[in-house]
């Protein structure tokens, strides 16, 4: 477990989609300031009743952080098998992604800004976006998670920005956020707070119009 996390980008070579692979659970602890990585447990407590196979998630300002967005979906989303997920953000990070998966054994296929590789048995493809999400959102593409996590300034500059995202989130979509989205038409459900570092963790389910 560390107390800072140092990225390094390398060149890495595709290995290819390996099923098998095994994450190194030490190496993957690299990546987490002390705690952090044990407090994700309580999202096993979670049953969100959802029952989609394959999902779409948006995750707008990711950096490099590919590791939190997996790891709620593989304890909050046992049923997924497929997921494609959009990660947005100004810098282009894609090469630090490829990093950390390889450094914690999980091998991939794919080049550029598209990769595909096996998270716990889900089939994962990653697109890396580097855009600003504001224009990102003007194209209108619908998902089905939203995934937020230390975004809370550079999001707060975008007007509308709760809304916008709201309106574009699939109808029984999960909305994920460390901060915001309250009194908003969602259901919510319980989520200890304190796995925001701003202890303002919000889980909501966006509600089927009737
Ligand atoms: C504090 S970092 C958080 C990174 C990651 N979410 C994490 O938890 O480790 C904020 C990220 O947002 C990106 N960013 C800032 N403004 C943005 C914008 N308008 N659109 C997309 N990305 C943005 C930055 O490049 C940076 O990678």
């Amino acid at each position: 477990m560390s107390s800072i996390i140092i990225y390094e980008s390398k060149a890495i070579k595709p290995k290819g989609l390996n099923k098998a692979d095994i994450i190194n659970k030490e190496k993957l602890l690299n990546y987490f300031l002390a705690g952090d990585y044990e407090k994700l447990s309580a999202l096993e407590a979670i049953n969100l009743s959802h029952n989609k196979q394959k999902i779409s998630l948006l995750y707008p300002g990711s950096g490099a952080d590919a590791f939190v967005p997996l790891l709620y979906l593989q304890k909050l989303f046992p049923n997924v098998k497929k997921a494609k997920l959009i990660f947005v953000d100004y810098e282009d990070n894609i090469g630090l992604v490829k990093t950390v998966l390889d450094d914690v054994g999980v091998s991939f296929k794919g080049r550029k800004n598209k990769i595909k590789f096996y998270w716990e048995n889900k089939l994962i493809e990653l697109r890396f976006i580097s855009k600003r999400i504001e224009d990102h959102l003007q194209k209108g593409k619908t998902f089905d998670v939203y995934f937020e996590k230390a975004f809370r300034l550079m999001r707060d500059q975008i007007s509308g920005y709760e809304d916008k995202i709201l309106s574009l989130l699939n109808e029984g979509g999960i909305l994920i956020s460390d901060t915001g989205f309250l009194n908003k038409d969602l259901e919510y459900i319980d989520i200890p707070r304190s796995l925001s570092s701003y202890e303002e963790m919000v889980l909501g389910i966006k509600k089927e119009k009737k």
